[in-house]
């Protein structure tokens, strides 16, 4: 069991603070090093996008993480930031969250957090930033939502941050623990299970519907066929059925 101790840094302005945790990281620093930023001027999402991130309108930070679990539970990261921001958004906002495969974080459908979990190599070895981007008023994303436009009323940036890094620490203890954290996903998100969707990966698409979560994060997709298609990295889009 690993306990996450965060110490937090801020700043005005960075071109991400994914990036710039990785330069800290590299140089040694220690696990829990969280750096905040009120505005980022490069932005990084899933799949090389851009994250736009304006001033007042987003929580932009990222935490550093020295995982003590082989490897190959590393995946499960993402849903470990997953089930935080959840437990955060609902505890310092009021606000009832779905996650999207991978770690989409939806309110009433539509974005209202990003994940970006980055593994990188660093003097101590190898490290994950964990990259988190909640929007807290409209603006960045017009296809999004934010936290205004799900509570209602305006979000105390403070007091999510707080929460989000306690409830990390939480689920972070329980990182070895994968059937936990794969159960805990699952009851979370209504893509694990029973959902018609399309995955977008570069030029290949598949259509199906999800069938579970394996031990490994990857996503279990049932196609027309009655194949059974692993899903490790790609868009998942939600498939309205024809009545
Ligand atoms: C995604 O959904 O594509 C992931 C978005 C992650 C955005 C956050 S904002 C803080 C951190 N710094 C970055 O450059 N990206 C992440």
């Amino acid at each position: 069991m690993t306990l996450l101790k965060p110490k937090v840094l801020r700043y005005e302005s960075l071109p991400s603070t994914n990036t710039e945790l990785a330069r800290m990281a590299s140089e040694g620093a220690a696990e829990g090093l969280v750096i905040v930023a009120d505005e980022q001027t490069a932005g990084r999402g899933r799949l090389q996008r851009a994250w736009s991130s304006p001033k007042g309108a987003g929580l932009y930070f990222s935490v550093l993480l020295r995982p003590s679990v082989p490897v190959d539970q590393w995946p499960l990261i993402t849903f470990v930031a997953a089930l935080a921001v959840g437990d955060a958004l609902r505890e310092a906002a009021g606000v009832q969250t779905d996650i999207k495969w991978p770690n989409d974080i939806l309110s009433g459908e539509r974005k209202i957090c990003g994940i970006l979990a980055e593994a990188i190599d660093t003097t101590r070895g190898r490290a994950v930033i964990v990259g988190i981007g909640i929007n807290l008023a409209p603006g960045a994303f017009p296809e999004a939502t934010s936290v205004v436009e799900a509570s209602g009323s305006q979000p105390d940036r403070e007091a999510i941050l707080a929460a989000l890094l306690s409830a990390l620490a939480r689920w972070y203890s329980l990182l070895g623990e994968r059937e936990k954290i794969v159960a805990a996903w699952s009851s979370r998100s209504s893509y694990a299970t029973g959902k018609l969707v399309q995955v977008r990966n570069g030029d290949e698409v598949w259509q199906g519907t999800t069938c579970g979560v394996e031990p490994d994060g990857a996503l279990r997709l049932r196609t027309a066929n009655g194949e059974i298609k692993l899903i490790r990295a790609g868009d998942v889009y939600s498939v309205r059925a024809r009545a």
